[in-house]
C-alpha cells in the first residue's frame, strides 16, 4: 500500500521527536520545557517511553493548556515557570516550528502559545526545535505564508494592524476563531493573536528596507517588538538582549 503525503508527515515528525529526545534529554537533567504542536506529542511520547526509572527525577514545564494536559496524560511530573527560582534555569526546551530558515531563526505561534512557549525557550539552557521537512526554508517567510503570528493586547489590535501595515505587512488579520466560533481566538493569556505576512525575511543584521530592500529578522524582530499593545511576537532568533541574557532563543539543533 502506497504512503500517503500525511503518513510522511506524522513519521518525520515522529523521527525527528524521538531523535532530538536521544540526542539532547540526559537522564541527569532534572527541569525540561516541553512546547505546544502536533510535533510535541511525539516528544512528550519519546520521553514517556524512557520510563518511570529514568523520569521519576524530571520535572516537566509546558507552555500552555496543551502542554500541560501533555505532560499530565503521560504521568510525568508538572510544574510551572512561575516556579522556577529567580536565576534558576531548565536544562533543555523542546518545541517545535511553523519555519526555521538555514541559520535557525524560527517563526512559532501557528497554535497562539507564542508567549510561553518564549518564555519557556529563554529560561532553558539548551532550545531544541524538532520540526518536519517541510518545515524548512532558506528564508523565513517563504513556506510559512500566513504571517508572522503576534500576541496583541486586544485593545491595541487596531492601532498594532495599523502600524503592520505601515512597516510593510501585506495585509495583516487578526486570528478568528475555528470555522461556526465567531470572533478573535483568545490565547491563554487572554490577547489576541494578529497575523502579519511579510515578503521573506533575510536573516542576518543588515537590513536595508529603507532603501526599498526587504527586512532581516532581526530587523523587523527589533522593530515589531517595540510597537506598543504588542506583548510577544513569534519571530525566534538568534539576538534580542531580552531573552538571550537568561538562556537560549535560539535552537542549539533541529531536526528534520
Ligand atoms: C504553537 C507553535 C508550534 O510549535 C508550531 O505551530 C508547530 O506546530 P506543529 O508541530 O503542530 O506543526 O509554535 O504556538
Amino acid at each position: 500500500m502506497a504512503t500517503s503525503s500525511a503518513q510522511l508527515v506524522e513519521t518525520s515528525k515522529r523521527l525527528a521527536a524521538y531523535q532530538a529526545v536521544k540526542d539532547y534529554l540526559l537522564p541527569t537533567y532534572t527541569r525540561i520545557g516541553i512546547g505546544s504542536g502536533s510535533t510535541v506529542v511525539y516528544v512528550v511520547e519519546a520521553i514517556a517511553a524512557l520510563g518511570p526509572v529514568v523520569t521519576a527525577s524530571m520535572t516537566f514545564y509546558p507552555t500552555g493548556a496543551q502542554s500541560e494536559e501533555l505532560i499530565e496524560a503521560a504521568g510525568l511530573n508538572l510544574q510551572y515557570i512561575n516556579k522556577l527560582a529567580p536565576g534558576d534555569q531548565l536544562d533543555v526546551a523542546f518545541d517545535g516550528a511553523d519555519e526555521v530558515d538555514d541559520d535557525l531563526n524560527l517563526i512559532k505561534g501557528g497554535g497562539a502559545c507564542l508567549w510561553q512557549e518564549k518564555i519557556v525557550a529563554t529560561a532553558a539552557k539548551q532550545f531544541v526545535c524538532v520540526a518536519d521537512f517541510r518545515k524548512l526554508s532558506s528564508q523565513l517567510g517563504t513556506s510559512w505564508t500566513k504571517g508572522i503570528p503576534i500576541e496583541v493586547l486586544p485593545m491595541a489590535a487596531p492601532r498594532i494592524l495599523g502600524e503592520l501595515k505601515h512597516l510593510g505587512s501585506i495585509n495583516p488579520k487578526i486570528r478568528e476563531g475555528l470555522p461556526g466560533k465567531a470572533g478573535a481566538i483568545v490565547t491563554d493569556n487572554g490577547m489576541w493573536i494578529i497575523d502579519a505576512p511579510f515578503p521573506p525575511l533575510a536573516s542576518g543584521k543588515d537590513c536595508n528596507v529603507d532603501e526599498g530592500g526587504s527586512w532581516t529578522v532581526d530587523a523587523l524582530a527589533d522593530r515589531l517588538i517595540k510597537i506598543p499593545g504588542v506583548a510577544e511576537i513569534g519571530l525566534f532568533y538568534g539576538k534580542n538582549g531580552l531573552q538571550v541574557q537568561s538562556g537560549a532563543q535560539k535552537p542549539v539543533a533541529a531536526y528534520f
